[in-house]
Order: structure tokens, then sequence, then C-alpha cells
């Protein structure tokens, strides 16, 4: 194919999750083909995308707020005489592609998660002044017709290798987003691995709405899980560092958990969502385990990798959530010591189970005290753990620029932000760095010079 000379700007707006990331990268490298050039401001682009997220209320609202402050650059490009395609993709389209369309009279292309690999017909039928809008779940995944190419990820690249999930927790949209639980082939995922370590890539990140169920099929014709996975590309020559996310704790199986003691490459770091501590409020949220299975699971995995940090997600204030049920989440948390933690507001979302126990919301007032205790106790843990770095040397893989110049950003182990003053072109590299100070949310050190 021709090389397609760069003369049309794309400006891609990212929300959510990792694997919406992914999924902008993805559309930069089909538009590309296209001759778009991604940029990073929407003045006089000639494409925007906004990528959104629907797991929480105040995402949609984003999106609309977003939308409006773009119709000025929009209504500016048009009066000289040029024009701008504006999208939405990503789950909100997926879950409100209508209801986008009627409110912002002014988006020309409305699409989900699965379609973006047909955005060349989008693109083309946009541009003949037709308003587009594709919901589908195809039968044919996206996957098989992405393109090789990617743009240059750097040296910490995403690699989705599960998509869509089939757990429906009550509480959750992306069942109804993504679809179903769809595994990639292995073939498929170590050659898109192999090439991201050719471009350079130190760090894999494989992704899944929920990575550990990955069931895909294997090159000698078997299944494979996600520990064959690990396995296999961690021999890929020049790859430092595999980490996964997110993870299910009824699909850490005992491979899964084995690797962890057997790939050194695999990060000692691991996000492992556990939502409530309360065994009532794990039952209303569908989840299907304990709160005493978590536990066992984290304490096999410490046993397996003694120096693995966790976090973990949490919902606060899910409806029939008691004083007692909260006190177990804060239990839960404690007993397993996170290095780091989100949590978030039971949002009730519409077309979800949960949506309907509306008698058994907790008030608001109640919920967010809760939440404010939770991330207070979680402040101390991760404060804590990033004390407990101090004085110590950890390799930390660079992979962008530091807020304030002359400085280097990168990821310790344990997925801390750490800072340093560095010169740019020890970008791309793990590089040990004894650590000076630790903050809240971050740490900052010194790179360490080896004679
Ligand atoms: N697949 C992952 C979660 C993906 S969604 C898992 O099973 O753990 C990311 C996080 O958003 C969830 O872990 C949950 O804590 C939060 N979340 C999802 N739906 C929510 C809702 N309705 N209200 C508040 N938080 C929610
Ligand atoms: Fe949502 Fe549950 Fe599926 Fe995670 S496992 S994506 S929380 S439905
Ligand atoms: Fe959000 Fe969709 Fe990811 S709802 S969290 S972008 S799967």
């Amino acid at each position: 194919m021709a090389k397609t000379h760069k003369h049309k700007k794309l400006y891609i707006k990212t929300w959510g999750c990792q694997m919406n990331v992914y999924d902008s990268n993805r559309m930069v490298d089909i538009l590309s083909g296209l001759g778009y050039e991604n940029v990073d401001t929407p003045d006089d682009a000639d494409m925007i995308i906004l990528n959104t997220c629907h797991i929480r209320e105040k995402a949609t609202e984003k999106v609309f707020s977003e939308l409006g402050r773009l119709r000025p650059h929009k209504q500016a490009k048009e009066a000289k005489g040029g024009k701008m395609l504006v999208a939405v993709a990503g789950c909100v389209a997926q879950a409100e592609g209508d209801i986008i369309m009627d409110r912002a009279p002014y988006v020309d292309m409305v699409f989900g998660p699965q379609v973006y690999h047909e955005l060349p017909e989008m693109v083309l039928k946009a541009s003949g002044d037709e308003r587009v809008v594709n919901t589908e779940f195809p039968t044919i995944s996206k996957f098989d017709s992405l393109p090789k190419e990617h743009t240059i990820e750097g040296a910490s690249a995403y690699l989705s290798v599960q998509e869509g999930c089939d757990k429906f927790c009550a509480f959750c949209v992306v069942p109804y987003t993504r679809g179903e639980e769809y595994s990639r082939s292995a073939v498929e995922i170590i050659e898109e691995a192999r090439r991201l370590v050719d471009q350079g890539a130190l760090e894999i990140i494989l992704l899944g709405q929920n990575v550990n169920a990955y069931h895909g099929e294997g090159p000698d014709g078997k299944t494979w899980n996600l520990a064959d996975i690990i396995h296999k590309i961690s021999e890929i020559e020049g790859l430092e560092r595999i980490r996964y996310s997110t993870s299910h704790p009824r699909d850490m199986d005992d491979d899964l958990i084995a690797v962890h003691g057997e790939i050194e490459m695999l990060q000692p770091f691991l996000h492992l969502p556990v939502q409530s501590g309360s065994d009532k409020i794990l039952k209303a949220m569908n989840r299907k385990h304990t709160s005493d299975f978590y536990r066992e699971i984290i304490a096999k995995l410490r046993k397996t990798r003694p120096d693995i940090a966790f976090s973990s997600d949490y919902i606060i204030g899910f409806p029939g959530e008691t004083e007692e049920d909260f006190e177990a989440s804060l239990q839960l948390a404690r007993d397993v010591n996170y290095a780091s933690c989100y949590s978030f507001k039971y949002s009730a979302r519409p077309g979800t189970p949960a949506a309907n126990l509306k008698e058994a919301m907790v008030p608001d007032h109640i919920a967010s005290e809760r939440l404010a205790r939770f991330q207070a106790l979680i402040n101390e843990q991760q404060t804590a753990f990033n004390k407990s770095c101090e004085g110590k040397t950890l390799p930390v893989l660079f992979d962008r620029h530091g807020k304030k110049a002359g400085q280097l950003s990168g990821r310790s182990p344990y997925f801390q932000s750490v800072y340093v003053q560095g010169n740019e072109r020890l970008l791309g590299n793990i590089l040990p760095v004894k650590i000076t100070q630790a903050f809240d949310n971050s740490l900052t050190g010194e790179i360490e010079i080896n004679d």
C-alpha cells in the first residue's frame, strides 16, 4: 500500500479504562491509513473523537459538556469553509447512541467499542453529510480487521487480549456496553506482543475487562489460559516487564497464582477489585464469592510472591449497605493492607439490576460520609506503603516527562509514579532509582549511576 500523506488533523479525547486507551490507539492506527495525523488540540481539527466511558453517572454528563465546548470549534472551522467531523465513540455511545444524536445535532458519528474497525466506511458516509449511528455487536471480531501497524506506543504498551464480560455484576454496565466475553487467539496476541517489543516496548500490560477469564485458542489447538500467555510472551527477547489488568477474584486460578512465582518479569503488583467486604453485599452484587475467598487468594499470592503489593476497587453505599456491611469493607481493606485502592460511591446505572433497588438506596450523605472514611484509611495505607520505599533502590521504567522542567517520570514495579531529574534521552529505559522521598501519590528519587 502506498504511504498516505498525512494532511488531516485528528483529535481524540479518551475517558474510562485502559481498554479505551487501547481502542483510541487503534483508532489512530486506522485513521492514519486515511491520512489523519493525531494532534493534541481540538483547534482546527478535521476530526474529533470522544472515546467515552459509561461506568458512573458523571461520565455521561462530562461527554455532553465536552461536546458543548467543542461546538464553537466546529462552527469556527465551518465559517472558514472547512469541515470538522465530530464522533462519539466508546461505552456512552453504545448505551446512549440515539440520545446523543437527538441532544447534540452537530455530532456526525456515534459508534460503539466493537465496530471502530469500520471507521473507513463510517467516515466516508459522514463526509457525505450522512449522520452515522453504529452500535451493533458484529459477529466478526474487530481484532481480525485491525491494522498490523501500531503507532509507537512507547516503553509501556497496552495489549487487549480479552473483551467484554459475562459476569453481570448487579451494578455494572460493562456487559451491556462491551458485549459478551471474547478471547483473542494466542497466536494473534503473541504476534502483537512481538511487534510492540520490536517497536521499543519494554513493558506489556495485558488488558481485558476480566483479563484472567482469558481462554483463547492456542497454537497447539488447545485452549490457553492467561498463565499460558504470560509464559509465552515472557520468552520474547527484549521484553522486561509484564502486567495484566483487570482481574476478577473468581478467575484467579492456581495456574495464574503460580505464574507470579515462576516469572520474575511479571511485576509484583496486582489490581484485584473486590467491591465490598460484606458477604451479604457481595451476594447482592452477584460477585459470587465471599470476602474470605478473596482473603485466601491474597494469602496464596503473597506466599508465591512475597513482595507482591495489591490495589483494588470498592463500591461504597451499594443499596442495602448497613453500617455493619460498610465496616466489613473497612476490615477487609485493613486485612489486605493495600499499596493503593480506588473507591467509588455507588451510582445507579440505567438497565442494570441494581438500579431497581430504589427502596434500599443508601442516603447520599451517608454514602459520602462512608466514602470519606474509607478513603482516609486507604490514604493512610498508601502513604505508609510509599514511605516503606524510602531509602530503597527500585527499578523504574521511565516513559514520560514530569510536570517540572528537566523532570522525568516513570513507574516502579509497584506501579507508583516516580519522579527524578534527568536527561530526556533516558526515557524508554529501566534504571535503578534510589528513593529519597515518599508522598501520598508519588515518590521522588535519584538515578543511581553504576560505575
Ligand atoms: N471488571 C472489573 C471492573 C470494571 S469497572 C471487575 O470486575 O472488577 C471498574 C470499577 O468501576 C469497578 O471495579 C467498580 O468498582 C466501579 N463501578 C462499576 N460500576 C459502578 C457503579 N454502578 N457505581 C459505582 N462504581 C462502579
Ligand atoms: Fe462489570 Fe462485574 Fe463484569 Fe467487572 S466482572 S466488568 S464489575 S460485570
Ligand atoms: Fe468505562 Fe466502558 Fe471501560 S464503561 S470502564 S470505558 S469498558
